[in-house]
């Protein structure tokens, strides 16, 4: 088994946090600079992360996420947003690809006019799309965690629109998921059980 195997396999949803072990701001930067190589459509990056890791920013996030004690325990819990209207972004957002060369002046103009009319009247895909991304960044972020030596949680049990406003989002930022990271702590559930393969893969 490859190591990045054994990474995928050993990672689980920690729910025991050692609360004395804190992520100094370079490390958090370290574990977002690896998230932001996850892929995304058009290679819009429609991410955005707000790494709540002062006490007094864990204290307002608490009971937003339901009292659940792990956002108070972990080193810091990422407010993960997909973010609307990618398409507006784009032009800059994929300059640099043109300017190295990977992508040629036709490409450039052929995605930002495909993106245009696909995005700018369908708030549905928007929202879609701000999902996607997100779900692919907080994925790559907990892998980039346990390849740290570090546990992590991703949550959905928090109220969205609340940390929307104490946290100051954009309109444009769905928050999308709470990633908790830090060290472990004893007695942390291994990785669930999966359903057997052949439940879930067909071939076509
Ligand atoms: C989208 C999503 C939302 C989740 N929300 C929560 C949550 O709010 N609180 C929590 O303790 N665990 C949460 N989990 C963790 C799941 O319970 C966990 O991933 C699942 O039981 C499998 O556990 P394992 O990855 O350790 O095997 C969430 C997981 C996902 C993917």
């Amino acid at each position: 088994m490859t190591v990045f195997s054994e990474l995928i396999k050993s990672r689980t949803s920690a729910n025991n946090y050692d609360s004395v072990r804190k992520l100094a701001s370079d490390e958090i930067t370290q574990l977002i600079a690896l998230a932001t190589h996850a892929p995304s459509a058009f290679n819009f990056q429609n991410w955005k992360f707000v790494a709540v890791h002062s006490d007094a920013a864990k204290a307002r996030l608490l009971p937003l996420a339901f009292n659940q004690p792990k956002v108070t325990d972990a080193a810091v819990t990422f407010i993960v947003c997909g973010t609307l209207e990618p398409h507006l972004a784009l032009p800059a957002t994929l300059k640099p690809s043109l300017d190295a060369g990977i992508i040629d002046e036709p490409t450039y103009k052929g995605w930002i006019g495909a993106a245009n009319s696909m995005y700018q009247e369908n708030a549905t895909l928007q929202r879609d799309e701000a999902v996607r991304s997100a779900a692919m960044a907080a994925m790559t972020l907990m892998l980039a965690a346990q390849s740290h030596g570090l546990v992590s949680c991703p949550m959905i049990g928090f109220d969205q629109a609340g940390v929307a406003a104490e946290f100051g989002l954009h309109a444009t930022d769905v928050p999308v998921m709470l990633v908790t990271v830090g060290y472990a702590a004893k007695a942390n559930w291994p990785q669930k059980p999966r359903k057997a393969v052949a439940e879930v893969l067909s071939f076509a």
